[in-house]
């Protein structure tokens, strides 16, 4: 039965349909409400705005759920790969064994980068940050790789060339960083194998590759491939909306990402767990400090604009946290100060009344550490693991009919109408005043 809901606006009552979700979540269809009354809604942060359809990712903040495509986190975390996911993300279903390796040959083949973007790294400034470098780079895959988007196999292999590639540009980055010769990805190792590889092998030390940290980076990038409508991916739609070329619009994403209130809330949280060790700061100075509103201090990886409960991919992360811990038998004092101050807020009534729990950047920065990557290159990690969902999403606005340019309306408050004053009249005015 079709539903609607009814406002009565300058005395007058408009009748509004509802749109109703699969896990019944529900919506009031406004698209009619400023050619039948002239109002338009006032929503700052989208906070409560239905950008589109999705049928990705479904997220309940309140009850901590997420799931892909209908699969809890959870199942995926445990049994799935990365590139499982991946295809479940971009494809809507599992892959088949064949499909799966058609797609793991793929990933393999299209691994190199074209030598001529080797230079853009070596022009950076040394410190630049591999964030900034890859979201140029991403953009300028585009020159080097044009898409044929009236051609779905095109299509299909310019989601895995991305995928591909930029987990070698991630790597190769890094190491231009150190002053170190690039490893260039290897046809026999899996995905997440070569990414560590590119990352550690060297010829002094060569890589002594490791089964459980091969599956840890399997869980870090399951964990963070896709999540709704969050702000990067709100991005990529956006300017993909515009119909600019997937690279720009996945570019505008990982600049999105880079964000300290976003992905670069990993870096922050290494960043803050730093200062506190340093400065000596006790737990209660740091809780005193990020309840005082008159304090820029917040605590880094707590609190979410949409779970109001413990965040389901912070539980997985906080348990591999203590896998991969004992695995490079590696005993991080960051750990600790974490442990301590994640208990103190979840016992202090601002956190709890505030619905302030850890995220998934909480604890994923001390995984990340423990496994041997720098701080620089957390937020990287992030867009890699991400953009499986941001493909989903470009691809699912490409070809939803229903989809526009998105382009919001706005309550202007400036000036009303006023009157040019040529510079003359307006410097002897100001000199008798
Ligand atoms: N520490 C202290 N107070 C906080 C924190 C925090 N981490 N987060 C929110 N608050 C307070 C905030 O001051 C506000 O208080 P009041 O109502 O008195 O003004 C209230 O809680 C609501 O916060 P908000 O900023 O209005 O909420 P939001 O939904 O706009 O922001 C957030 C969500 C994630 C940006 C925010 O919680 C935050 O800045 N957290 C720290 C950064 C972080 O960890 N980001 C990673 C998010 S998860 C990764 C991802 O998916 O992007």
């Amino acid at each position: 039965m079709e539903e609607f809901a009814k406002l009565i606006i300058d005395g007058k009552e408009i009748t509004l349909p509802v749109i109703v979700g699969s896990e019944g979540e529900r919506a009031i269809d406004i698209r009619s409400l400023r050619p039948q009354t002239g109002y338009i809604t006032f929503d700052p942060g989208y906070g409560n705005t239905g950008a589109c359809k999705s049928a990705i990712t479904y997220m309940d903040g309140e009850k901590g759920i997420l799931r892909y495509r209908g699969i809890p986190i959870e199942q995926l975390a445990k049994s799935s790969t990365f590139v499982e996911t991946a295809f479940l993300l971009i494809t809507g279903k599992l892959p088949t064994r064949d499909e799966l390796t058609s797609t793991s040959v793929y990933l393999n083949d299209a691994s190199p980068v074209h030598e001529s973007m080797k230079a853009f790294y070596q022009n950076y400034p040394p410190k630049a940050h591999p964030m900034g470098i890859l979201s140029a780079m991403v953009n300028a895959m585009r020159s080097f790789y044009p898409e044929l988007i009236d051609l779905e196999e095109e299509m299909n292999n310019t989601y895995l060339r991305l995928i591909s590639k930029i987990r070698t540009m991630a790597a190769m980055a890094y190491k231009i960083s150190i002053g170190q010769r690039v490893i260039y990805p290897r046809p026999d190792l899996c995905y997440c194998s070569n990414f560590l590889n590119m990352m550690f092998d060297s010829a002094v030390v060569p890589y002594r590759m490791d089964n459980d940290l091969v599956r840890a980076l399997n869980v870090f990038w399951i964990l963070h491939a896709d999540h709704e409508q969050n702000c990067s991916t709100t991005a990529v739609r956006v300017v993909g909306s515009g119909k600019v070329n997937i690279y720009s619009a996945i570019s505008a994403g990982i600049s999105a990402l880079w964000g300290p209130l976003h992905g670069g809330a990993n870096q922050a949280v290494i960043h803050m767990l730093e200062r506190i060790r340093k400065d000596g700061m006790s737990v209660e100075q740091c809780i005193a400090r990020a309840k005082d509103a008159e304090d820029d201090f917040r605590l880094m990886g707590f609190g979410h604009r949409v779970y109001k409960t413990y965040d389901p991919r912070a539980k997985i992360m906080k348990e591999m946290c203590d896998i991969v811990l004992k695995k490079v038998k590696c005993k991080d004092p960051l750990l600790d100060i974490a442990r301590n101050l994640e208990e103190a807020a979840l016992n202090d009534t601002y956190f709890k009344e505030k619905n302030l729990y850890p995220n998934v950047d909480f604890y994923s920065g001390i995984v990340l550490r423990a496994m041997g990557i720098p701080t620089d290159m957390f937020t990287v990690m992030f867009a890699i693991g991400r953009l499986p969902g941001w493909i989903a999403q470009w691809k699912e606005d490409w070809i939803d009919p229903e989809m526009k340019i998105c382009r919001p309306r706005q309550i202007y408050t400036g000036n009303i109408l006023n009157e040019y004053v040529p510079i003359d009249q307006r410097e002897e005015e100001s000199s008798v005043s």
